[in-house]
């Protein structure tokens, strides 16, 4: 069988197809549970430390409920309120959170500082979202396709928009799941070289084809799946006016997506904004999925939580 105890989950690559299909199937499973209302308790007396350098509506809530229902505690920690804010160094704080906890999450923004934050904790370290990459969030997204769709080999999912660290998990994840990635966005915006690189080798085993192209016409072609992410990440606020021009004709709307199946998903991780990245018709209209692929995120890390921390 498949034991993910004690591991961390910073990017989807570090995991193999059959670990990430385990989790989705773990997070359909609890979800089934609690929409039944079982009690599953499995991380009782456990606590999950949740360091937040960064805004969060989904990821703070779906966890600290998540741990809750799971029958363990959830302790935000914002890094205004923490010595790491401060400057206290992520070597310490990470060897002294072990004493205390049975795993931490963190969002920050570079992705080295999780990667140091899982090289001293002796406890699993899950990433709330760095600049470079989103698992959380995609493990949920794939779950949500995986419902409607009943499969994920073979679809095809269209990414408009910035190379961002959403563009790099739906690659890597859309690789491992023999899922088909197209990403389109202007020049300048591309995903990270080296991740689409890595995508591509991982593609060659599972089948997935990996493309990226300035037109978001063909990336939409026969899609399965529509994603799209705001223009401008956390971090990257004061570039939204230089970003409003580059990103202008890559809006989803409703002449875009006529070029997909009929029966396309849309999907945002969220938060969105109407009118930028996506029309009001689009995010709001009958083939969006939205707010099923957010309350996913809980189910997603509950399986996360449960599968490491149990
Ligand atoms: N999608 C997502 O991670 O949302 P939050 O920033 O609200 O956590
Ligand atoms: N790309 C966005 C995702 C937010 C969930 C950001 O990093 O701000």
């Amino acid at each position: 069988g498949i034991v993910l105890k004690g591991r961390d989950f910073l990017e989807l690559d570090d995991y193999s197809p059959e670990e990430i299909q385990y989790l989705i199937d773990l997070a359909i499973e609890l979800k089934r549970k609690q929409k039944n209302g079982e009690v599953y308790q499995p991380l009782l007396g456990k606590t999950i430390g949740l360091i937040f350098e960064k805004s969060s509506t989904r990821t703070r809530v779906s966890f600290e409920v998540g741990m809750f229902q799971l029958g363990g505690h959830a302790l935000f920690l914002s890094k205004n309120d923490i010595q790491l804010g401060r400057g206290e160094t992520v070597g310490d704080t990470a060897q002294v959170m072990s004493r205390y906890l049975d795993g931490i999450m963190i969002r920050t923004f570079g992705h080295d500082k999780v990667e140091e934050l899982a090289r001293y904790a002796s406890v699993p370290v899950i990433n709330g979202l760095s600049d470079l990459a989103h698992p959380c969030q995609v493990l949920a997204d794939y779950q949500t396709v995986y419902e409607q769709k009943g499969r994920l080999k073979g679809l095809k999912l269209a990414y408009i928009g910035d190379g961002n660290n959403m563009a790099h998990s739906l690659l890597l994840g859309g690789a491992k799941l023999g899922v088909h990635v197209s990403i389109a966005g202007p020049e300048g915006y591309e995903p990270d070289a080296a991740v689409v690189a890595k995508a591509r080798e991982i593609a060659k085993e599972t089948g997935s084809e990996i493309v990226i192209t300035r037109s978001p016409e063909e990336a939409v072609k026969d899609a399965d799946v529509i994603y799209t992410d705001v223009w401008a990440s956390m971090g990257f606020e004061e570039e939204q006016l230089a970003r409003e021009a580059a990103f202008k004709d890559f809006q989803v709307n409703e002449e875009l997506v006529k070029g997909a199946k009929s029966d396309y998903m849309f999907l945002h991780c969220l938060p969105a904004h109407r009118g930028e990245e996506v029309t009001a018709e689009v995010i709001d209209g009958p083939n969006s999925f939205i707010f099923d692929e957010a309350e996913n995120r809980l189910h997603a890390q509950k399986a996360l939580m449960a599968a490491l921390m149990g």
